[in-house]
């Protein structure tokens, strides 16, 4: 199977992703992750990726769509897209990508989230610097504060989720990426899910969509 996440940052797009990828088996890329790991390594598509991120704006959809193509050459059977496409260009070229791969989308979920829920999520989310695993300080603590429930890992509020920049990455998201709901609305491709509910909710209502 072969999926697209879409959503407004805090969404849950990464919890949902990390519950989908065990019950149906699937690799998950997430271009977000993707990113910061060139950044920790000091590449230089991470030194150019950083600023962007730093202020909440989009990386060049060159950048992203490359690091995207390249693995999903690497990749055997399914898998789920998190936080791309992000734009319309990146959503055309997807589309250019899968049909050279000869592959298509099953569908494309977009999780719905209101303002008030998004934020306490961004706000409290705590993220482990050694396996990525997701906590929030209310909906999801950690056992042990600040460190991580699977490998003990140290958890760190990421960067990107300030007050001031989670305020831009909801506007470009606004501009950039609302949009191309529509985009996969007129392929019939879309699946809208109320993201407010617990992420293990969100998981049933798809997988009952999709008869599993
Ligand atoms: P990225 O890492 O993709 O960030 P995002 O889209 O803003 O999404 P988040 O990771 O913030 O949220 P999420 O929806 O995954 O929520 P999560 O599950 O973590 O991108 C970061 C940056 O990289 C971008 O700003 C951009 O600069 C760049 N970038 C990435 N992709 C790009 C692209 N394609 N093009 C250009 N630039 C790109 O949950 C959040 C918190 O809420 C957690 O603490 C979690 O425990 C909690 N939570 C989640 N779901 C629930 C729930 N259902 N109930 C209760 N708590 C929940």
């Amino acid at each position: 199977m072969k999926l697209v996440l879409l959503g407004p940052p805090g969404a849950g797009k990464g919890s949902l992703a990390a519950l989908l990828k065990k019950s149906l088996g699937l690799a998950h890329i997430s271009t977000g992750d993707l990113l910061r790991e060139e950044i920790k390594n000091h590449t230089a598509l991470g030194q150019e990726a950083k600023s962007y991120i730093d202020q909440g704006g989009l990386v060049p959809d060159e950048l992203v769509t490359r690091l995207v193509e390249h693995k999903l050459k690497t990749i055997q059977g399914g898998y789920l897209l998190d936080g791309f496409p992000r734009t319309e260009r990146q959503a055309k070229d997807l589309d250019q990508i899968l049909a050279r791969l000869k592959q298509t989308l099953d569908s494309v979920i977009y999780l719905n989230a209101t303002l008030s829920v998004i934020i306490d999520r961004l706000a409290g989310r705590r993220v482990c610097k050694s396996c990525g695993a997701l906590f929030h300080i209310k909906n999801k603590p950690s056992q042990k504060e600040g460190i991580c429930d699977l490998c003990q890992g140290q958890l760190y509020q990421r960067p990107d989720d300030n007050e001031a920049t989670v305020k831009e990455r909801m506007r470009v998201y606004l501009e950039n990426t609302k949009p191309i709901i529509h985009y996969y609305e007129e392929q019939n491709r879309l699946m809208t899910v109320d993201a407010d509910k617990d992420s293990e909710d969100v998981e049933k209502i798809i997988l009952k969509s999709f008869d599993l």
